[in-house]
């Protein structure tokens, strides 16, 4: 969590450091600040909330300073407030640090630091960091050589910006099992946490490595390991991205992903599925010129025949997304499969072996727990495999088999179009599996690959409802407590329901699987509570429906996600958001499609943050 960014240069540093942010802000926003060097002097600026309130305050200060850092934080160690937004400086004001992950050891460095006689303003664990590095610099006044001796007190993952006014023409960051990049244009270097909030200013980028320290200069950097080892390595060229953010006429991000479904689906098919045979084949060009040669899945036919159990790791949405991979990999494949929310992992001994395949699901790759989980795997000898939205993140580094979903950025921290594209990348892995270990007939393959095309359609045709959807989820919005039910493929898409419309909404809602219902959860149940249920033709639609039945007659409000021409279901259900109907396997991508936009516009329509609820962040670097 946290967005860092740095620039010096010959430009004034305030308005690049800004765009940097806002680039970063998906990271979090709960406060933003920059530090810059002004004539040899320490200036910070910070404000709690949006990144557009500290725009107010650089636009009213307008520094002039062409050195410094800037930080937009996700609130970890101590509330959202002035006094705990970063930058941190120390007692004389001289140093500031911006500060992304978290120092472990904080609380006996803290105390230590107060027994010396130095006196905290902030909660966090970031000003320690200040502070320990102040008391280095006094000591010779090198800044480097007191970052070295400061880093090899602390622990934990963390990442560090630093500028002081000891040498106020450079910038030190430092990069410990975190995710740092430096970019070097002409006579101007920037810093940030995402390469994307390097790209937007020049094409050579350097990341830096774990346990790693940059000196960076306008003209330059120089690296240093923790033990001070001076070490060089060239940039890489990569492509300039103009990042865009644009809303694009619609009214959120959200309503915009949600709408660039069909689309994402399209892509990413189609770099998938594509030649005359129709094969599933991932081992496709790169658009990252940097990351070359790192997509695909490089297991032989023998290594995938070998693969006795696969296991599934990830977080929230991803999380739900695996679930379904579990569901599909074991009807197609007949190998077992078990999912892990990914910080349950952390702690136990996570089994496998090197008949194992690991996968690890992350919209943005830098999910903390799930990458912590992917160690693990590969300490276990297991074949490790990440299905990421971000081809430069972490995961794609560390996995040795990479699906890349064809999303492009994904603005609204709720997860929508990346949720579609992570489904239909473990529709054609299992298909790709299946085909492979000869698990399903080439009918049968034939008939699912027929199918998944006609997805994206049928997701558009589901758009062409907004309206019809809107005037059904209003009358839900004066709901307090709402539970989602599903079953099998659809058990999943329940989750995902309720995932939605709490971190949307803040409307409480729980999803279950419809059977379980009964054996606890049915009590909560009474003529206030909606029973959003995902009722589609196949294997459980009778069970589905006899467990809304079992809730009907409760009184519950029921709601069905259900096809057309189901005339079955207005028997027991009071509201509908109908869809067309496809093969059971397949509807998950389509069922979650009206609880996306429900969950939309019962959140616009009581007025809240849908593109940056409360307290969340889009990435979760902190375990
Ligand atoms: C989804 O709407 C979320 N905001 C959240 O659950 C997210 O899916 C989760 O944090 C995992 O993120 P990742 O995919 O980047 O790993």
């Amino acid at each position: 969590m946290c967005g860092i960014v740095g620039y010096l240069g010959s430009n004034h540093a305030a308005p690049v450091l800004l765009s940097k942010l806002r680039v970063l802000e998906y990271r979090g926003y709960d406060s933003a600040g920059v530090a810059v060097i002004e004539s040899g002097r320490l200036n910070v600026l910070k404000a709690v909330g949006k990144l557009s309130n500290l725009e107010t305050l650089l636009q009213k200060e307008r520094p002039s300073a062409t050195v410094g850092i800037g930080h937009t934080r996700w609130a970890t160690h101590g509330s959202p407030t002035d006094e705990n937004a970063h930058p941190h400086i120390n007692a004389s004001g001289t140093l500031a640090i911006v500060h992304n992950g978290i120092i472990e050891n904080y609380s006996e460095l803290k105390a230590d630091l107060i027994a010396k006689g130095y006196v905290f303003r902030s909660d966090t664990d970031t000003e320690v960091a200040a502070h320990l590095l102040s008391h280095e610099v006094e000591k010779d006044g090198d800044v480097l050589a007191a970052i070295l001796r400061t880093v090899s007190q602390m622990s934990g993952a963390y990442a560090l910006g630093i500028v002081s006014q000891n040498s106020p023409d450079r910038i030190y960051a430092v990069n410990h099992h975190y995710s740092l990049t430096v970019g070097l244009g002409e006579n101007e270097s920037f810093l940030a946490s995402d390469s994307a909030a390097v790209r937007q200013y020049t094409n050579k980028i350097l990341r830096l490595a774990q346990s790693e320290i940059a000196e960076i200069r306008a003209d330059g950097v120089r690296l240093f390991s923790f033990d001070g080892a001076e070490s060089s390595r060239e940039p890489v060229a990569v492509e300039a991205s103009a990042y865009k953010i644009d809303k694009e006429g619609y009214k959120h991000f959200l309503l915009k992903e949600i709408n660039e479904q069909p689309l994402v689906l399209r892509q990413t098919l189609s770099k998938y599925l594509s030649g005359a045979d129709k094969q599933v084949n991932f081992n496709v060009d790169s658009f990252s010129p940097d990351i070359e040669g790192m997509y695909g899945v490089k297991m032989t036919d023998e290594e995938i025949r070998s693969i006795d159990r696969v296991q599934i790791v990830a977080c929230g949405t991803a999380y739900h997304a695996g679930m379904v991979g579990k569901y599909v990999i074991e009807e197609l494949c007949g190998i077992p499969v078990e999912v892990d929310i990914a910080s349950e992992v952390r702690g136990r001994k996570l089994l496998g072996n090197e008949r194992t395949l690991s996968i690890a699901v992350s919209q943005s790759g830098e999910t903390a727990d799930t990458l912590a989980a992917v160690k693990d795997a590969i300490s276990n000898g297991s074949f490790t495999l990440g299905i990421t939205n971000r081809p430069d993140s972490h995961l794609a580094q560390l996995t040795q088999n990479l699906i890349v979903t064809e999303c492009g950025i994904e603005v609204s921290v709720a997860a929508t179009k990346t949720y579609a594209a992570q489904l239909i990348c473990f529709y054609l892995l299992a298909i790709y599996l299946a085909e492979k270990r000869g698990s399903i007939t080439p009918e049968r393959a034939r008939q699912l690959k027929v199918g998944l095309n006609q997805l994206p359609g049928v997701v558009e045709q589901i758009l062409g409802r907004e309206e019809e959807y809107r005037r059904e989820s209003l009358k839900l919005a004066d709901a307090q407590d709402v539970v989602f039910i599903g079953r099998g493929f659809n058990y999943p898409t329940a989750l995902e329901g309720a995932l939605k419309l709490k971190e949307l909404s803040y409307i409480h809602a729980s999803g279950y699987a419809a059977g379980e219902l009964k054996h606890g959860p049915i009590a909560v149940l009474d003529s206030s509570v909606p029973v959003i249920t995902v009722l589609v033709p196949g294997k459980v639609y009778e069970k589905t429906l006899s467990n809304a039945q079992e809730s009907r007659a409760r009184n519950a409000r029921m709601v069905a996600i259900c096809v057309d021409g189901d005339e079955t279901a207005p028997k027991t259900f009071d509201y509908f958001f109908r869809i067309p109907a496809v093969e059971e396997l397949l509807s998950p991508i389509v069922t979650v499609v009206p609880m996306q936009l429900m969950s939309y516009f019962v959140a616009d329509y009581l007025g809240k943050d849908v593109d940056q609820p409360r307290n969340l962040a889009k990435s979760v670097t902190v375990e």
